[in-house]
């Protein structure tokens, strides 16, 4: 058996690519996929989901679809511009038909997968946590049974990417991010913005994941859409695949170097909705109201960009 794991996405480009490092490696045993509302609406988050599974002759993975909107205040945006109308850089038809994937609802096939697992489960949350919120707040009883929740989401010290201070997933649902980021006991790692704004590939890393085969070809071929806007956001010719760092991350415990910060998550609806607020005080007068999280701010990029690659090209070949 290998290290038990639930990637709940919203496929998306490097939701891609995060599905793809989980499946690819033989060491992992991907238990249930949940998909949410985020880049794209949920109907299509779940069905590129199953095309993701499909892709990589994965349909025996459970996905259960998950919350069509945020907790409390309806999101104003999605990430069309940079993931395409279809999720997947308008190249979904390159992933063929969904797999003949069981799709049932998030919650059940998340607790499902936690009652059924002799080991405690990371779970792997790269889209808004509103499927995560409402799994804690439905069943307490299944924390225990949770090893880690690795979050991508956030910008501690660095702009937002849908705000001047928010980043995208928090931003879709707020009172979602506070609840498992701040309310929460589950162990938490978050991967924000800070870290994968640096773990950046270029084309040329895009080409030569290309040429390892026909999944990599496949999931290469989704750049258009998504280098387009990162030349625009970045100013450079590359882009950042945010959800597979934070997958290397849930596969690999240790790829990055964390921080134990306590948080809070603005979630006012004024110009500060969505934003993370690391207490990174040296000292501070009061013992923090609630336990810190650890917070990828550090690592070796080119051991990351390396890792990614090599789990890329491995993807599909995992043995079953
Ligand atoms: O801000 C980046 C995050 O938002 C990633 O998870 C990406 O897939 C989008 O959902
Ligand atoms: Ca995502």
């Amino acid at each position: 058996m290998g290290v038990p794991l639930i990637v709940d996405t919203d496929p998306g480009v490097d939701d891609a690519y995060a599905l793809a490092v989980a499946l690819s490696d033989p060491a992992v045993d991907v238990l249930a996929v949940s998909t949410v509302f985020g880049n794209v609406d949920a109907d299509t988050t779940t069905g590129n989901a199953g095309r993701v599974l499909g892709l990589l002759d994965r349909a025996d993975v459970p996905v259960g679809r998950g919350a069509s909107r945020p907790l409390v205040h309806p999101t104003p945006e999605s990430a069309v511009a940079v993931h395409g109308a279809d999720g997947l850089g308008g190249r979904a038809g390159d992933f063929g038909e969904p797999g003949a994937v069981a799709v049932g609802r998030a919650l059940d096939v998340m607790a499902a997968a936690l009652e059924a697992s002799a080991e405690p489960v990371t779970i792997a949350a790269i889209g808004p946590l509103t499927n995560v919120a409402l799994l804690l707040a439905t069943r307490p009883d299944l924390a225990e049974r949770i090893r880690r929740v690795v979050v991508m989401g956030g910008a501690v010290s660095v702009s937002g990417n849908v705000t001047p201070v928010a980043e995208f997933n928090l931003h879709c649902d707020p009172e979602a991010a506070r609840r498992v980021l701040v309310e929460e006991d589950v162990p938490i790692t978050l991967v924000p913005l800070d870290l994968t704004h640096r773990c950046t590939v270029d084309e040329a890393w895009l080409d030569r994941l290309a040429v390892t085969g026909p999944i990599a070809r496949v999931l290469t071929g989704t750049r258009d859409t998504y280098l387009h806007h990162y030349r625009q956001a970045l100013g450079v010719s590359a882009i950042p695949l945010h959800d597979a760092v934070a997958v290397l991350e849930a596969v690999a415990p240790g790829a990055l170097r964390t921080s134990p910060l306590p948080l809070e998550i603005d979630t006012s609806t004024g110009a500060g909705r969505g934003a993370v607020l690391a207490d990174r005080r040296r000292t501070r007068p009061d013992p923090p109201a609630h336990r810190p999280v650890d917070v990828a701010l550090d690592a070796d990029v080119d051991a990351v960009r390396a890792a990614l690659l090599d789990r890329l090209s491995r993807a599909g070949s995992a043995a079953r």
